[in-house]
């Protein structure tokens, strides 16, 4: 069975990641709702919000069930104890790969913060035996999301076509790489 992925990931500028649990439903309905404008063009799962509570409650308990059987974590980014966005890592790029997925809540925007929570992600993921590489994968018009990548020196792979899934979307994937043997740990941290 897949080693079970970190519950908690602190940064040492006190940004906090830190899974999901029940008891955040309704924090995590709020944060969603006040960012789902700037989320729709590109996250696909926003065309089900707003989520009826009992359905948002039973999808963090799913999450729960699958962390702990070995799969995804699903994270909340903290600052201040405040939502400021959404992060995860995922298993579905390969078996000794992780994929790092972010959004960021709109007050937080523009600060570096999701540079700072994908480089929290990189850095936890080579931390576990076993995982070779770690890839953001976005749409090629999400300009925003590309600077993330290209801020943390991921090596650009190159476009892979597939059905747009969001309406920001052009269909193109650019996929980008960072390999364990490439990676240096953060600047200040131990
Ligand atoms: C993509 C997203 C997470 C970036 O969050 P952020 O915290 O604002 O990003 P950062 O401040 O770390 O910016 C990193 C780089 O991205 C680029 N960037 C960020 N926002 C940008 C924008 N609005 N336009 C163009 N480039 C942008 C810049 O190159 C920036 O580096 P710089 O500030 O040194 O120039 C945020 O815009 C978001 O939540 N978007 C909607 C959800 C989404 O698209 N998630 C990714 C799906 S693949």
């Amino acid at each position: 069975m897949a080693i079970v992925l970190p519950e908690r990931i602190e940064g040492p500028d006190g940004l906090l990641l830190r899974r999901w649990v029940v008891e955040d439903t309704e924090a995590l309905g709020r944060a969603v709702a006040e960012s789902s404008e700037h989320l729709r063009p590109w996250m696909e799962w926003i065309a089900a919000e707003p989520l009826a509570i009992e359905r948002r409650r039973a999808m963090l308990a799913e999450w729960e069930r699958e962390w702990a059987q070995g799969g995804d974590a699903v994270y909340g980014a903290f600052v201040d104890q405040q939502i400021a966005g959404g992060c995860g890592l995922h298993r579905r790029i390969a078996p000794d790969g992780l994929e790092i997925g972010y959004w960021i809540h709109p007050t937080f925007l523009r600060r570096g913060l999701a540079t700072r929570v994908a480089r929290l992600l990189t850095d936890a993921a080579f931390t576990l035996p076993g995982i070779t590489h770690v890839e953001i994968h976005h749409d090629k018009a999400n300009l925003a999301s590309a600077g993330v990548p290209g801020n943390l020196g991921f090596e650009w792979l190159g476009k892979v076509r597939d059905q747009p899934a969001a309406p920001g979307e052009l269909g193109l994937e650019w996929r980008w790489r960072m390999e364990r043997g490439r990676w240096r740990p953060p600047a200040g941290a131990a």
